[in-house]
């Protein structure tokens, strides 16, 4: 199985890519499975536009990430939210790969989180992603948003300390086989 996990978001010391990566190791647990944890700063490239598209055709590196979703069985990603919605690192990236198909997430079985250090846990970006994944080819498994990821999550250890979040995440990653 390989799994394809990121957190959408460029911050470097990201909260949602600690909290994708535990819920990709916890996925690989006894199995045989492969896990690639993409970072978007690797994936960085001018903001989308008409033009520039019409003149250079699709980002090569747009391209690789829609590649990246095609060659994977199941993905996780873990939304940060900026101002109520997506950061700019993924909206970009996204416009970028849906003009090479609007069906980014190629039916791939996902699940999607989100996390915040407040306590709304990012739920209004969460909201979103759930809201328009049919749209986007994104076969949704499950959704789970960590509030306040400070008092839940073990940034030592990189585990989710809350029982009940983490049983709840279980329940979910178990509907990706
Ligand atoms: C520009 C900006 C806007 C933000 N807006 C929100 C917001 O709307 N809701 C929220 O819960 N946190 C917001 N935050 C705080 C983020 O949740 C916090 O920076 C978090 O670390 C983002 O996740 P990441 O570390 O995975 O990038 C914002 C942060 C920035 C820099």
């Amino acid at each position: 199985m390989k799994i394809l996990a990121f957190a959408a978001t460029n911050h470097k010391a990201s909260i949602n890519k600690q909290l994708v990566t535990y819920a990709a190791n916890l996925l690989a647990e006894n199995k045989s499975a492969d896990v690639e944890v993409l970072d978007l700063n690797d994936y960085e490239m001018p903001i989308y536009s008409i033009e520039r598209h019409t003149e250079n055709g699709i980002h090569p590196l747009g391209q690789k990430f829609f590649d990246k979703i095609g060659a994977a069985d199941v993905i996780l990603v873990s939304f940060a939210e900026h101002n109520g919605s997506y950061t700019a690192a993924y909206k970009n990236l996204f416009d970028w790969a849906s003009r090479i198909d609007m069906e980014v997430y190629q039916g791939k079985p996902t699940v999607i989180m989100s996390t915040s250090p407040g306590p709304g846990g990012a739920s209004s970006v969460l909201a979103s992603a759930e809201g328009s994944a049919e749209f986007f080819a994104m076969d949704l498994k499950g959704s789970l948003s960590v509030p306040s990821f400070e008092e839940n999550f073990d940034t030592e250890k990189g585990i989710l300390t809350n029982e009940e979040l983490a049983s709840k995440l279980k329940g979910i990653l178990s509907k990706l086989g």
